[in-house]
């Protein structure tokens, strides 16, 4: 019998975790059929844990199922951090709020995209080079001849952006740092080109080049309502407004559209085909569409008389088939940040350009009957990212039809940045989930003159 001073060998140390900035944190136990396994578990640097399952099939022969991803982590990552709970969301360790408050959109991208803010000088390089890519090639300009002229500008965007990997075929090596950051900036630079040009199609003007003269935003908006025939002064108003939009909108950790990025991104494909794809993801009314289904959803609830408990009351009916836009969401139980974010700016422009929208009224009682309703209140559903941020881009005389692309606009340093950060993990692999076949089983193949 070993003496009582002797110590029972310890239990086996917890395996280092895999997973970069995370550290071991004991062990997770599971029965199956009477054995019981045990899992590691790790914490983040923002306490988060998780059961690391890397190994649980070789162990236990079994895979798990998660419809949605809703409890399945698919990687770390120290770019974005959000608190669902709490309506916490920082870029790289800063809270957004102190973001839209001190930087502009370009600065805000450079930290998701290089983990730092940058100093004077990388700044002003940043710039200087972001300027000197907005323009495409003339030979994609004529895309736009052949598009229809109501195309969505989310299908434009999608088709010329995967398009762009086809005019610079030198700079597709997702293993070169250098053809990455020329792929990174060119990016970076044209998505606002390709944007406007997408509404310049829609009502028949020509497309206006872009301008190195002016900074990101004002460049958009010059591009978007400019025309050839006199001066255009883009409103410092609507510039601050986009600005902070577009930050608020820059990234959100696993995303649907993010992890689309990641997801085609982790076959090797180049950034511009990932981005393409990302932006498809975007577009659904469930994800980055929602903004633009929102204010249609306000437009109808104006047009109806404007009975707001009447729209409550439809979404609790789940037969209705019809959902409060821009409310809910899958990680906020808390009012989203960036709703309230953006919320103040709408109040804030709404009154400097002193217009009054029936949607602003609308939204803000659809908000106040929403949140004193049991069925949203149980369900913790708040007003999402995609609530308001429509009925600013309405105040700006941006189409509804472009709302998604400025989503998109705003989110791609989010995207390219996950997408680097995938290809510098020492683990990576490409991403290929498992699945529970549910289908017939061993049939004999019957000859079609013996079917029926
Ligand atoms: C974005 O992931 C991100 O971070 C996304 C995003 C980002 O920055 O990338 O934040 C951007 O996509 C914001 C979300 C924009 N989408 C919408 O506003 C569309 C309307 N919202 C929903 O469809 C819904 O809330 C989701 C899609 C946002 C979240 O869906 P979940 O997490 O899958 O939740 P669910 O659909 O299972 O809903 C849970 C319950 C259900 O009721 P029960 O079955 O429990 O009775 O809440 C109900 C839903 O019916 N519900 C709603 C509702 N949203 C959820 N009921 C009425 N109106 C709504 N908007």
């Amino acid at each position: 019998m070993p003496s009582s001073t002797q110590t029972s060998p310890s239990a086996p140390a917890a395996p280092a975790p895999p997973w970069p900035g995370t550290r071991a944190d004991g062990m997770a136990g599971l029965e199956i059929g009477g054995t019981r396994h045990e899992l590691p578990v790790i914490v983040g640097t923002e306490g988060e844990r998780a059961i690391d399952i890397a190994k649980l099939r070789s162990q236990t022969g079994l895979i798990t199922l998660d419809e949605g991803y809703v409890n399945t982590g698919s990687t770390t990552s120290a770019i974005t951090f959000l608190d669902g709970e709490q309506g916490i969301l920082r870029y790289r360790g800063y809270p957004i709020e102190v973001l839209a408050e001190k930087c502009d959109f370009v600065e805000v991208a450079y930290l998701l995209i290089y983990g730092q803010l940058p100093t004077t000088e990388e700044l002003h390089a940043f710039r200087s080079s972001l300027s000197h890519h907005t323009m495409i090639h003339e030979d994609m300009r004529s895309f736009y001849g052949a598009f229809p002229r109501d195309a969505h500008p989310m299908a434009i965007a999608g088709s010329v952006v995967g398009a762009l990997s086809t005019f610079y075929q030198d700079s597709l090596d997702v293993r070169d740092p250098r053809q990455v950051e020329v792929s990174v900036h060119r990016l970076l630079a044209k998505l606002p080109t390709i944007a406007a040009y997408s509404h310049k199609k829609s009502c028949g003007q020509p497309l206006m080049y872009p301008r190195n003269d002016l900074s990101y935003c004002e460049n958009f908006l010059h591009m978007l309502f400019a025309v050839p025939c006199e001066e255009y002064r883009v409103d410092p108003d609507f510039t601050e407004a986009l600005d902070t939009l577009l930050i608020v909108h820059a990234d959100h950790e696993q995303n649907c559209s993010t992890s689309t990025v990641r997801m085609v991104g982790s076959s090797d494909a180049n950034l511009f085909a990932s981005i393409s794809a990302g932006i498809s993801a975007l577009w659904g009314p469930l994800h980055g569409g929602a903004n633009q289904a929102c204010v249609e959803m306000l437009e109808r609830i104006v047009a109806d008389g404007g009975d707001v408990k009447k729209y409550v009351d439809l979404a609790k009916k789940k037969d209705s088939g019809f959902r409060l836009m821009g409310f809910g969401h899958r990680v906020y139980k808390n009012y989203d940040p960036r709703a309230k974010l953006i919320k103040s700016i709408c109040d804030k422009l709404l009154a400097k350009i002193a217009r009054h929208d029936p949607l602003f009224d609308i939204a803000q009682q659809l908000e106040e009957v929403a949140l004193a309703d049991d069925y949203f209140i149980e369900r913790k559903l708040y007003p999402n990212v995609d609530f308001y941020s429509g009925v600013i881009y309405r105040a700006m005389g941006i189409p509804v039809q472009m709302f998604t692309v400025l989503f998109a606009m705003g989110r791609l340093p989010g995207w390219i940045a996950h997408w680097i950060e995938m290809h510098q993990s020492p683990t990576k692999k490409i991403c290929r989930p498992r699945q529970v076949y549910s289908g017939e089983n061993l049939r004999e193949f019957v000859p079609i003159n013996q079917r029926g």
